[in-house]
């Protein structure tokens, strides 16, 4: 099932992106007693994750990982973890932060990540912000990582968006999640966005892990749907 949700900007976004996931998170904790997110990195981060953060929500459930994580120290401003670190208000009270150990060799960080995320899938929501050229996470196009159907977790070291070595899920996790959320701002990605919607024979990383959702819900701003 797919929704596609167009605000005006940036803030609009952000407060509908943040009513879901309150809502989302009561059904999935009143359900099975936890709500399992995966974070997203880039720009969403930013513009979205402060009204999320600051939401009325019982972050004692909650359970955040990251969809991706470059390697880098945990306080160096290409992290993901400390952007979303740096997103909160105030740190929401109990909220589980699951990081990825990014201090040791990209390989074994990602093997410790899957250890740690498997008791937690599937992903109640996974968080996807998109490149301009379709990728999400850390998923490239044409990349080989495409092809991973067993692990969970893998790592690059080619990554076309620096920095180079990332840890990433693959495509069978995103497959498995309740809802992929793809949070897409900007003119620059329109056109990757209508691929991903509109053509059935798109092999963006976008396209792939929004044709294999149970659910998709697309959070665009007008610029980003200019083009559907
Ligand atoms: C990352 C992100 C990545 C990001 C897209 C979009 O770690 O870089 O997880 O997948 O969401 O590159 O980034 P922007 O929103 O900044 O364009």
């Amino acid at each position: 099932m797919t929704e596609q949700l167009t605000f005006d900007g940036a803030q609009q976004m952000a407060e509908a992106m943040a009513a879901r996931f309150v809502s989302e998170a009561q059904k999935a904790i009143a359900a099975r007693g936890r709500f399992v997110v995966g974070l997203t990195g880039g720009s969403a981060a930013k513009t979205l994750y402060p009204t999320m953060l600051g939401s009325p929500c019982d972050w004692s459930r909650v359970h955040f990982f990251f969809g991706d994580e470059r390697k880098v120290p945990p306080d160096h401003p290409e992290c993901n973890f400390r952007a979303v670190r740096d997103a909160w208000l105030s740190k929401p009270q109990g909220v589980h932060i699951h990081a990825v150990h990014t201090e040791l060799a990209a390989e074994a960080a990602a093997e410790e990540y899957a250890s740690e995320l498997a008791p937690f899938l599937p992903f109640d929501v996974v968080h996807l912000g998109m490149g301009p050229d379709g990728h999400v996470a850390s998923l490239f196009p044409g990349h080989p990582l495409l092809d991973e159907k067993k692990l969970d977790v893998s790592w690059l070291g080619d990554s076309p968006k620096p920095p180079p070595v990332r840890i990433t899920v693959t495509l069978p996790v995103l497959a498995q999640a309740r809802q992929l959320w793809f949070l897409v701002q900007g003119a620059p990605k329109a056109e990757a966005v209508r691929a991903a919607l509109k053509d059935p024979s798109s092999k963006l990383p976008a396209a792939l892990a929004h044709r294999s959702a149970k659910q998709s819900v697309w959070f665009l701003d007008k610029p980003a749907a200019a083009q559907l």
